[in-house]
């Protein structure tokens, strides 16, 4: 499999390499002067790897906590970067996960109308995932993921390595959007891509394939649809059910559990609809749970469940919608009528959950 893939974009192609040398790759990939923002546990842990870069004008470094993802903080950037003299000939090197990203992306994007960036992710999610695509959200006040732009890097480059040093929680993030990934890609993408994914972060190989994997999956679906008009939606595939669920549980359920729990769910909801056979959900359901931590609690207030779900972006009047699901590789739009119906499946999935973690509850 080649470790190299290009992206078409609205700003140009740019290209993806898996590397294992992180200064020569660097090296490389960055010529003229660079201003670096970079997250503090990389700068704390693996400074060294970025010493050789010639050119550095300015360093900033960022702590990845949600309160720091924000609009004023890409300001603050901002103006710390025109303060030192900035030009549009200069490049940002953003080090990080989708946080960092999220910043420095946007920020590349509003300074002198776009400056280049190069994006070296450092967390799962961001190499199999957020790292293409284009896309950056920032938080304004209580208002999350609100402002944003579409501003791709022009290259982007991913060390595997950087994996060995990840929390589990980040690496269970990461096998969430891959799961996403593997469900819509189709049957013999999925059974590849499970296969391998009690291997990681471990084998470095497995992990570079997947990575790989991943982000063609993405890739064929953010060509099409790069603004995010239509196509692209599928990629909210366990999002609108996984964000209520990291809303009721106040995120004490993190993001790629939840989106895990949100596919199995809308799995579960998609039997009911007579969309997909139960003997696939079986399947399905068996490989989702083994990304579940054992002790996570279901969802006991319907109500109260079904209270968050009513904020979902995507809801006109009473009917939000949600991703569902024909089978592998079938991932479809379907609008949902909020209503008793459908927090009767909640419940019954509820029931459906707690008997396969075999909680007792
Ligand atoms: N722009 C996009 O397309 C996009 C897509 C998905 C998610 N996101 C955003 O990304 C954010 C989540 O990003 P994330 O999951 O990549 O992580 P993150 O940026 O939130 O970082 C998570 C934690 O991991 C640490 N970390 C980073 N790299 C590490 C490493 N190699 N070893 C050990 N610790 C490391 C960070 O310091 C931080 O504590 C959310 O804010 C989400 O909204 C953006
Ligand atoms: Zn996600």
């Amino acid at each position: 499999m080649n470790n190299h893939l290009t992206i078409s974009s609205y700003a140009g192609k740019y290209d993806i390499r898996m590397c294992d040398d992180i200064p020569r790759a660097l090296k490389h990939a960055v010529s003229g002067p660079v201003h670096i923002l970079a997250d503090r546990y990389i700068w704390k842990n693996y400074r060294g790897q970025f010493r050789d870069l010639p050119n550095v004008r300015t360093t900033h470094i960022l702590d990845a906590v949600e309160k720091n993802k924000t609009l004023d903080r890409a300001v603050t950037y901002v103006k710390f970067l025109l303060g030192q003299g900035i030009r549009k000939n200069h490049t940002i090197l953003v080090a990080g996960g989708g946080q960092i990203q999220d910043i420095g992306s946007f920020a590349a994007h509003i300074l002198l109308r776009g400056v280049p960036w190069v994006f070296v992710p450092t967390t799962l999610l961001a190499m199999a995932d957020s790292c293409i695509g284009s896309k950056s959200a920032l938080n304004v006040g209580k208002y999350k993921n609100q402002v944003g732009a579409f501003w791709p890097p022009s290259h982007v480059l991913i060390f595997p390595k950087f994996c060995k040093t990840l929390p589990e929680s980040a690496v269970r993030d990461g096998k969430g959007e891959i799961l996403k990934h593997a469900l819509i890609g189709g049957g013999s993408t999925f059974k590849r891509l499970t296969g391998l994914l009690p291997k990681i972060p471990k084998n470095q190989t497995a992990l570079t394939r997947i990575i790989i994997e991943s982000l063609l999956i993405k890739k064929q679906i953010i060509e099409k649809d790069e603004f995010d008009r239509d196509t692209r939606k599928i990629l909210n595939y366990g999002h609108t059910f996984g964000h209520a669920l990291e809303g009721y549980t106040h995120t004490a359920v993190a993001h790629g559990t939840a989106v895990t729990i949100g596919m199995d769910m809308a799995n579960f909801i998609s039997v009911r609809r007579g969309l997909l056979p139960q003997k696939e959900f079986d399947m399905i359901s068996t490989v989702l749970h083994g990304n579940i931590p054992y002790d996570t609690l279901p969802v006991r207030s319907i109500p109260l469940y079904m209270k968050y779900l009513s904020r979902d972006k995507k809801m006109t009047g009473d009917t939000v919608t949600a991703l569902l699901c024909r089978g592998i590789g079938r991932v479809v739009q379907v609008p949902l009528k909020l209503d008793k119906q459908l927090a009767g499946d909640i419940d019954d999935y509820r029931k459906y959950y707690r008997r396969q973690r075999k909680l007792n509850l």
